[in-house]
């Protein structure tokens, strides 16, 4: 027999997932579903999806079945780069990248930044999808724990001194400041404006994943992180899986003219480019305004449901749970008092009837998080939200020592 494993990345073979990962599982059938950060499929424009692809096709099917540029179509590139004086962003097409998915647009940092044992830091706790993306490369990740203002600039600062003696300086911070998830929190302006200030200083990139930017619920759209970068440093991905549908895998990356063009690069040796009909669907519910009517419907749902679960946590938990208010997004934190419930136990007892994404998903250190969860309010019906909410309090009650 060849051991085929011996010849597998070894980074990529180390990495762990999660304690929870083999209990927690995607829930149980017939189980309510708080665990990933979905959309309301009830409400994927999927009628409008069909005509905009039937219409896009009878105009131009054999640019959209062909091959194409790994930068994408220009047209939509065009949108993107006007959109983006949302987050007071001026930026040329040039500078826009389109990918699959923002999971893909950190897999192309990572591929052309980080090689084994360079050094990164994310905030703690951050998106487990991230988690895992650069861990598998076989960088040195560090998890920097948050303020009420957005990750810790003091601590992050000692990080990135301590480096600088080093063979491997910080190369790379992710950070999301809208909503982020698991947290359900925003960075301050003045945070945005450190972050860019120290990585002048220390001379890094930031990596600023605004999924969620869209989804405002309460309070005004802040100017993004790549707003206060004069110094082309600030590297940015958003993504149409949530306002349009994660199915599609079409998400986008602006940044400096010349890190767009090393990031085209890659990208067109990986895959080429990200998939054309995507795109044309994409570009037709951008430039028809499908887009911005859309968010406007889902934000006054998402809100409802966000309020409803507030109400649920604050009706049922016991007072050792504590919760964020997010006033955007599609998640919100949960805290159970350190030593009063086992997770793993809390997984088993709840499982069937309830899901939930498990907090040790969200950092590196293992084990860590596990008296934390986040909760997903987008997905589920309001009847279920309740349902679930109380289920998962009955379940901490239960096992509270
Ligand atoms: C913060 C964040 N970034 C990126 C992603 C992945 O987005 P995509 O579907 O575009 O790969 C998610 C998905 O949940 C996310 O929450």
């Amino acid at each position: 027999m060849v051991d085929v494993k011996k010849m597998f990345d070894p980074a990529l073979m180390s990495y762990k997932p999660p304690k929870s990962t083999p209990y927690a599982g995607w829930g149980a059938p017939g189980a309510i579903k708080l665990g990933s950060g979905v959309p309301d499929p009830q409400y994927y424009p999927w009628k409008l999806i069909a005509t905009l692809a039937e219409e896009a096709l009878e105009k131009d099917y054999q640019r959209i079945l062909s091959y194409g540029m790994p930068q994408g179509f220009p047209e939509l590139r065009a949108w993107i780069a006007e959109h983006s004086e949302k987050n007071d962003v001026e930026i040329d097409p040039g500078q826009v990248l389109l990918c699959d998915g923002s999971t893909e647009a950190m897999s192309l940092v990572a591929k052309l930044l980080l090689q084994p044992g360079d050094a990164m830091v994310m905030e703690s706790p951050s998106y487990s999808g991230a988690v895992s993306v650069f861990q598998t490369c076989g960088a040195h990740v560090e998890q920097i724990p948050l303020d009420e203002e957005g990750i810790d600039i003091v601590l992050l600062e000692e990080y990135a001194k301590k480096r600088q003696n080093e063979e491997k300086p910080l190369k790379l911070a992710y950070i999301m400041p809208n909503y982020h998830n698991p947290l359900g929190t925003t960075t301050s302006v003045k945070r945005r404006k450190e972050l860019v200030e120290l990585a002048e200083k220390y001379e890094f990139l930031i990596l600023e994943d605004d999924a969620y930017i869209e989804f405002i619920y309460e309070g005004k759209r802040l100017p993004s992180i790549q707003s206060f970068d004069t110094k082309g440093l600030v590297i940015y991905t958003s993504t149409f899986s949530k306002p349009l549908a994660p199915g599609l895998r079409l998400a986008w990356i602006t940044a400096s003219p010349e890190i767009t063009m090393a990031l085209t690069r890659v990208k067109g040796a990986f895959n080429m480019s990200a998939s054309h009909l995507g795109q044309a669907i994409a570009l037709a519910y951008c430039k028809e305004g499908h887009m911005y009517e859309h968010i406007e419907k889902m934000n006054k749902v998402y809100k409802k449901k966000k309020d409803l679960m507030l109400s649920a946590l604050e009706e049922y938990m016991p007072e050792y749970v504590t919760w964020t208010k997010p006033s955007g997004g599609f998640f919100l934190w949960v805290e159970i008092e350190e030593g009063k419930i086992d997770g793993i136990e809390l997984i088993q007892e709840t499982k069937a009837d309830v899901s939930y994404r498990p907090g040790d998903s969200f950092y590196i250190e293992e084990g860590e998080g596990l008296n934390k969860l986040r909760l997903c309010f987008t997905f589920e019906t309001e009847e279920n939200i309740e349902k679930g909410v109380k289920i998962l309090a009955e379940g901490i009650k239960k096992l509270a020592k």
